[in-house]
């Protein structure tokens, strides 16, 4: 079974560089999709409350042949739970869903700027990081004026913001600041939700090294020391996606995938300044 490489987040904690998302994955088969997955030699698994499967990841845990110390599981705060209470109970709810008592990794969903209330919500994982309930914190979807802020206003750094990113949308101006920061960048859409599997530049370099188009793409991620969280729910096809530790890009690669760029064009979510949906 393949080896994931880790990666030292700022605050000392360690996260496996590669990892399952499990973003639209039906909550009827998530526990089905996450044991997969810890079979297949995952054992980072990101999901969130408004993904409504966490019930099925806990099943999942509970029943890994992994002891809970092997697995690191990541979850996010709903948009709609950014007021201090909401956040904390929120938290509660992740957790009893889950069935753990401590969580490797807690992300604030969106920033949703029009509701004003991400530094509240930062404060209160902050509050749950003191008390032992998170190991590391982090955000999803932040901008640099969000991050900017919550420096600002509480002089705590996040371990990660977990952001949009694959050749189509790379966006790099947007990273700069995160690095700057030691604020790892954890890729989700590594795919492009797929859209990127069926480039022809990618089917080519795939070609050269007799690999798939999904495991080229997430080569590219790794080589730039990107935290990230393919989906899949079809257990053929998360084999494919960790099989990706013997085999390198060259920098002709690299720089063909980096030149498939598009821009605002090759977004797929939605644009985290605008994005108010509560959930
Ligand atoms: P499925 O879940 O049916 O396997 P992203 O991680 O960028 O969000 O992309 C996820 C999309 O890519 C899903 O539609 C998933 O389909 C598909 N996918 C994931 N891994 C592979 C693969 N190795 N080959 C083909 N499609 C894949």
């Amino acid at each position: 079974m393949p080896t994931v490489p880790s990666i030292t987040l700022r605050d000392g904690n360690t996260i496996p560089q590669l990892g399952l998302g499990v973003w639209q994955v039906d909550p009827g088969i998530t526990a089905r999709v996450v044991t997969d997955a810890i079979e297949a030699g995952y054992r980072s698994i990101d999901t969130a409350e408004g993904y409504h499967n966490e019930e099925g990841v806990g099943e999942a845990i509970k029943r890994a042949s992994v002891p809970r110390g092997e697995l690191f599981i990541a979850s996010k705060l709903r948009n709609g739970g950014h007021a201090r209470d909401q956040a904390l109970s929120s938290f509660d709810k992740t957790m009893k869903a889950l069935g753990l008592e401590q969580l490797d990794l807690f992300l604030i969903h969106w920033p949703v700027p029009s509701q004003g209330k991400y530094v509240e919500a930062w404060k209160a994982l902050i509050e749950l990081k003191g008390q032992g309930r998170i190991r590391s914190i982090g955000v999803s979807n932040f901008n640099q004026d969000h991050i900017e802020r919550i420096i600002a206003e509480t002089g705590e750094v996040p371990a990660v913001n977990q952001v949009e990113l694959h050749p189509y949308f790379q966006a790099r101006e947007r990273l700069a600041y995160n690095l700057a920061h030691e604020i790892h960048i954890e890729a989700y859409s590594p795919l492009g939700s797929g859209s990127v599997l069926d480039d022809r530049t990618v089917a080519e370099i795939a070609s050269k090294h007799g690999r798939s188009a999904a495991q080229v793409l997430i080569r590219w991620h790794l080589q730039q020391g990107f935290i990230v969280i393919p989906k899949s729910t079809h257990k053929a096809r998360m084999v494919e996606n960790i099989d990706v530790f013997d085999f390198e890009l060259d920098d002709d690669d690299m720089k063909r995938i980096d030149g498939l760029e598009k821009g605002e064009r090759g977004r797929t979510g939605s644009n985290p300044a605008t994005a108010s949906f509560l959930f």
